[in-house]
C-alpha cells in the first residue's frame, strides 16, 4: 500500500522524536526500525548531538595509540577538535582549538613536546599551557601565563579512552563493570595498536553502527567474504545491559580454526576451545564498536559529522606477543588489506541505504531476530532523547 507522506514535516526534529517515542520498546518480536527521517533530518541530528553526544561518554581511542611520553593524536568529536596526548602526568584530552583565532593546533598523530599553531605560531606545551605568543607584548592585560587550552573530562576503562562534555555524567567504569570478565578475557588493557584506519562514511552514524552490529547482512553483502565462515543465520544477540548490546558470531559448524585466526598472530592466552570458535560484536552506547576475536580486536569511534556524513576511527589491537614477531609488519599489512575489502562492501550498501532512506515513501521497516541490536540502539536513543 502506497501512501504519500503528506502528513509529515520532513525536517522537524521534534515530530520525528515524537513518532520515535511512540514506538514500542518492550517486545523484540515486534521490533521495527526508527523512522527513516531520523537518518536525514538536520534538526533531529542536532537533537542527537545535544541529548546524546554532548551528554554521554564517547570512545575516542586506545591507550596504546599514545604509549610513549608526548605521543598524541587528534580527532573531531561532535564538532569539537580534540587533542589526546600523554604527558608526564598521564593521559590528557584538550580542546585542539587555538586560543587566538581558533585554528586547530595539532594535526594527525605523532610525538611532540609542544604544539605550534600553524596560523601565527602561538605555542602550547603538553599540559595545554600557552608557552609562546609572538608580538603580543603591546596587548594590554594579556598574560599568557593565564592561558590554557580547555581540558575535556576523560576516563580510561580497560585501556579504552572515553571523553564526555557533560560535567555531571556518572562515571563510566561502574556502568561497564559487568563486562569486566569479557574485557579481561581479551586482555583489552594490555593490547597494542597494530594499525588505525580513519575514513569518511557518506551515511548516517546510526547506519554505521547498525550494520556493524548485525550479521543478517552477511548472506547478501559479504556472501563471498564473511558469510562462508560466519553465516549470518548462526549469529545471535546474547546480552544487553544499560550501556551495551552484544552480537555473538560463531564460526560455521566444522569450520577450521584457520578461518577465524589470522596467520602470523598469536591467539590470546587463556581462551577455551569454545571461545576460540566465535567472535563477538559489542556496542558500547552510543559510539563505541568493538569486535572481539580470538587473536585480535578492533575498537572504533563512530563520529557523527552531519545527518549523512560520519567519520570512522578504527583501532586494531593485537597481543604484545603478536606485535613482537619478526613478520608482524607483513601480518599487519595483510590484515589491513582484509579489513579494507570488508569495509568497501559495507560502505557501498550503507551509501545505498542512505539514498533509499531519503525517499518520501520510506517507512519504518520490520526487523529480524538477527538484528535485535539495531532495535537496542533505537531503544537506547528513545530513552536518552526522552530525557
Ligand atoms: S590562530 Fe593560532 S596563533 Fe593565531
Ligand atoms: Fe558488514
Amino acid at each position: 500500500m502506497y501512501r504519500e507522506k503528506i502528513d509529515v514535516v520532513f525536517d522537524d526534529g521534534d515530530s520525528i522524536l515524537q513518532r520515535m517515542l511512540e514506538q514500542q520498546r518492550h517486545d523484540a518480536s515486534r521490533a521495527e526500525t526508527l523512522p527513516p527521517e531520523a537518518y536525514n533530518s538536520d534538526s533531529f541530528f542536532r537533537l542527537e548531538e545535544d541529548k546524546v553526544f554532548r551528554q554521554d561518554w564517547l570512545f575516542v581511542g586506545h591507550e596504546s595509540q599514545i604509549a610513549n611520553l608526548n605521543d598524541f593524536f587528534t580527532l573531531d568529536v561532535v564538532g569539537e577538535p580534540l587533542l589526546i596526548l600523554r604527558n608526564d602526568a598521564g593521559i590528557a584530552v584538550f580542546s585542539n582549538v587555538c586560543l587566538h583565532r581558533w585554528a586547530p593546533i595539532a594535526h594527525g598523530s605523532g610525538n611532540s613536546r609542544s604544539f605550534i599553531c600553524p596560523f601565527h605560531n602561538w605555542t602550547y606545551n603538553t599540559h595545554g599551557k600557552l608557552s609562546g605568543a609572538p608580538s603580543m607584548n603591546q596587548a594590554q592585560d594579556f598574560d599568557r601565563q593565564q592561558c590554557s587550552l580547555p581540558k575535556i573530562r576523560h576516563e580510561v576503562v580497560f585501556g579504552m579512552i572515553f571523553v564526555t562534555f557533560n560535567a555531571d555524567a556518572q562515571p563510566l567504569a561502574p556502568r561497564l563493570a559487568p563486562l569486566t570478565e569479557r574485557f579481561q578475557r581479551y586482555h583489552v588493557a594490555d593490547l597494542v595498536t597494530a594499525y588505525t584506519l580513519d575514513y569518511d562514511c557518506p551515511y548516517n552514524w546510526k547506519m554505521a553502527i547498525e550494520t556493524f552490529m548485525e550479521c543478517y547482512h552477511h548472506a547478501a553483502v559479504h556472501r563471498t567474504t564473511l558469510e562462508d565462515s560466519f553465516p549470518g543465520r548462526l549469529s545471535s544477540i546474547i546480552d544487553e545491559g544499560p550501556g551495551w548490546t552484544i552480537c555473538h558470531q560463531p564460526l560455521r559448524k566444522n569450520g577450521e580454526l584457520s578461518e577465524i585466526l589470522t596467520a602470523g598472530l598469536e591467539p590470546f592466552s587463556g581462551l577455551s576451545d569454545e571461545q576460540m570458535r566465535f567472535s563477538e560484536l559489542l556496542l558500547l552506547f552510543p559510539n563505541c564498536l568493538i569486535s572481539l576475536n580470538p587473536d585480535r580486536l578492533s575498537i572504533s569511534a563512530i563520529l557523527p559529522v552531519s545527518p549523512h556524513a560520519t567519520r570512522w576511527h578504527r583501532v586494531v589491537l593485537v597481543s604484545q606477543a603478536s606485535a613482537a614477531r619478526e613478520d608482524f609488519p607483513q601480518t599487519a599489512a595483510t590484515m589491513k588489506q582484509g579489513s579494507l575489502a570488508i569495509i568497501d562492501e559495507d560502505q557501498w550498501i550503507n551509501a545505498e541505504q542512505q539514498r533509499g532512506s531519503r525517499s518520501r515513501l520510506a517507512r519504518p521497516g520490520r526487523l529480524s531476530h538477527l538484528e535485535t541490536t539495531v532495535w537496542h540502539l533505537a531503544n537506547y536513543l528513545k530513552i536518552r532523547m526522552a530525557e
